[in-house]
């Protein structure tokens, strides 16, 4: 069942918990994320990364199999283009009916924030697409210091304006989580999430997933995140299931070697919708 984002995230405000939104770049992660999902009857929101988008094959099918499958499967399904930076990438996204898209120009000044995003929600609006936009900004783990993020953390009474001034459907907000891997361990400030989720009328989204640990991802969906990014752990997991199969069977089949990592992602993701309150939640068409 295809579905919006905001219909996504708006159900998951209502009912307290947080959608995932792994990335997928192949047939086999995309497969995993439904099967997760299927097996959870959760709600579940699939993101294609711009940057993977590059390769011209990929740009041309990964979205239409991901249309297909989110169509044909029983839960509800969202597909976010993430990290849209490029007006051309995101105009495509909006063409090809993904169900959402994130323009990030979080690296921007504010005034040029609001209005690259205020295009795109006006572009996708029309066309019955929802928009995630983030201000503040979640940088890179490999930055991480010993006391978290050097800067960039959201501002609650910045993200109440960027919301009502550009009327995204999502907010990704910089509370101390970081991409890929964490040098250190994170520290995420929760009175700052707390007080963001008390001022902004608009769903919130948390941007680097992996490693950030289960206690602190599920204080987080507590305090008013509703959907949750992922992709390094789930790379991660997925390789060392690969290296442990192919050190036990060095002849081992490639595609069923394909299928064992593709394995360790429906067992992550599985836990994650568990822990974050999203299992048992798909609804079906009424
Ligand atoms: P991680 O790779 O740290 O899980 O971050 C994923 C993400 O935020 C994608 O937008």
């Amino acid at each position: 069942m295809y579905v919006t984002l905001k219909e996504l995230l708006g159900h998951a405000e209502q009912e307290g918990y947080t959608v995932l939104a792994p990335n997928v770049f192949n047939l086999e992660s995309l497969i995993a994320v439904v099967e997760a999902a299927e097996a959870e009857q959760a709600p579940v929101i699939i993101a294609i990364g711009e940057s993977r988008l590059k390769d011209e094959r990929l740009q041309k099918y990964l979205p239409v199999i991901a249309r297909q499958i989110a169509r044909e499967t029983a839960v509800p399904v969202g597909i976010n283009l993430d990290h849209g930076k490029s007006y051309h990438e995101l105009v495509l996204a909006i063409q090809k009916e993904f169900s959402s898209v994130m323009i990030d120009a979080s690296m921007c000044p504010y005034e040029e924030n609001v209005t690259r995003t205020r295009e795109i929600v006006k572009i996708a609006h029309e066309l019955g697409i929802s928009v995630e936009a983030e201000i503040g900004h979640v940088g890179m783990g490999e930055d991480y210091t010993e006391n978290g993020v050097k800067d960039g953390l959201t501002e609650p009474e910045v993200a109440k304006r960027f919301a009502e001034e550009t009327q995204v459907d999502a907010l990704a907000v910089a509370v101390g989580t970081a991409h890929g891997v964490y040098k250190g361990t994170p520290k995420l400030d929760f009175e700052r999430l707390e007080e963001i989720h008390k001022m902004v009328n608009v769903p919130l989204v948390l941007h680097g997933g992996s490693g950030t640990g289960m206690e602190n991802l599920i204080k987080a969906s507590r305090l008013g995140i509703r959907k949750l990014n992922i992709n390094t752990e789930l790379l991660i997991e997925a390789r060392e299931q690969v290296r442990r199969e192919l050190e036990e069977n060095p002849g081992i089949d490639y595609s069923i070697l394909l299928k064992h990592g593709k394995d360790a992602v429906v067992r992550t993701l599985r836990g994650y919708m568990q822990a974050l309150g999203s299992s048992g939640k798909a609804w079906s068409k009424s």
